[in-house]
């Protein structure tokens, strides 16, 4: 008789630090609730042993990856093929290993728009939204943003010249605008402020706009934490009518890699609960 050996699919989460992440939770947390068989590593792999890991992981049977901070332009450099919004992220989170060819994905962006609109009920629709910063976060968010067809999309950023150039790249696929940060035109109160700058992970607390926010306000900081972000607090100080953290856009895109992973998409509202967290 033949002995019977059972292999567990492999995954990982890769980033530089990657100790505080909470993406082996969530996932371990999936796979018990659609019943797969499958493991999930918390890898910490400096930038210049980026291209060595992926592939030993690959090599060693690994099925899929998610990649985080600071590797998720990086990356999106070794795929063979890409998603469209990979593409137009210009960064990849997920990767699947399919044979010997890497397909890179970027589930961030849906993962927010599952948070605003599935779990907040945010309309995005003719909404007026303020993105505060210019890098790859914002970078990762426009294009699904867009997609949803705000009456406008303006970019506030510290540096001009960063913002300016993601209104140029995206200028054909929606009402996108651009602004020094603190320069926030007065009157313009928008529905949506989202917070992505990198600042409150430096401990920074920038001179958020005020003229931007009002009492009909949802601002929605894509950090997160077990206390809240300066801007979350900032936010509740100024009157929006809800301040959240990226909990739920963090729980929602793992969905989405899981999802490429498994083919099955795991209901994230009792995850979102078991994590006991203030989403
Ligand atoms: P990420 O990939 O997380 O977006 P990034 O590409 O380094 O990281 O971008 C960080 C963003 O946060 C930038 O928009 C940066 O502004 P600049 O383009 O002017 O550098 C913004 N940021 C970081 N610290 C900031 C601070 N103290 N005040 C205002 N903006 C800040």
């Amino acid at each position: 008789m033949t002995e019977a050996t059972t292999t567990i699919d492999r995954y990982g989460v890769m980033g530089y630090p990657i100790s505080h992440s909470r993406s082996p939770v969530i996932h371990r947390l999936f796979a018990l609730q659609t019943g797969q068989n499958m493991q999930y590593e918390l890898l910490q792999v400096s930038p210049e042993k980026l291209e060595t890991a992926v592939r030993q992981f690959q090599r060693t049977g690994g099925k899929g990856l998610n990649v985080t901070v600071p590797h998720k332009s990086e990356v999106a450099k070794l795929v063979d093929q890409m998603s469209e919004r990979a593409s137009t992220a210009g960064a990849v989170n997920t990767i699947a290993f399919r044979g010997s060819e890497i397909y890179g994905d970027n589930t961030d962006g849906i993962g927010l728009l599952r948070d605003l609109s599935v779990n907040l009920g945010v309309h995005l629709e003719d909404a007026n939204i303020l993105i505060l910063g210019a890098g790859g976060a914002t970078r990762g968010i426009i294009g699904p943003l867009l997609e949803m067809q705000p009456a406008g999309l303006r970019i506030a950023n510290r540096t001009l010249g960063k913002a300016q150039a993601l209104a140029d790249h995206f200028e054909s696929q929606g009402p996108i605008t651009a602004c020094r940060f603190n320069v926030v035109p007065v009157g313009e109160p928008y529905d949506l402020i989202i917070n992505a700058t990198s600042a409150g992970l430096q401990g920074d607390t920038p001179p958020y706009p005020e003229a931007g926010i009002s009492e009909n306000t949802i601002c929605y900081d894509l950090s997160y934490g077990l206390n809240p972000t300066p801007f979350s607090i900032w936010a509740r100080e100024h009157g929006a009518a809800k301040s959240v953290m990226g909990w739920g856009m963090l729980v929602e895109q793992a969905a989405e890699s899981f999802n490429l992973w498994r083919g099955i998409r795991p209901d994230t509202a009792p995850v979102l609960k078991q994590m006991h967290i203030n989403a």
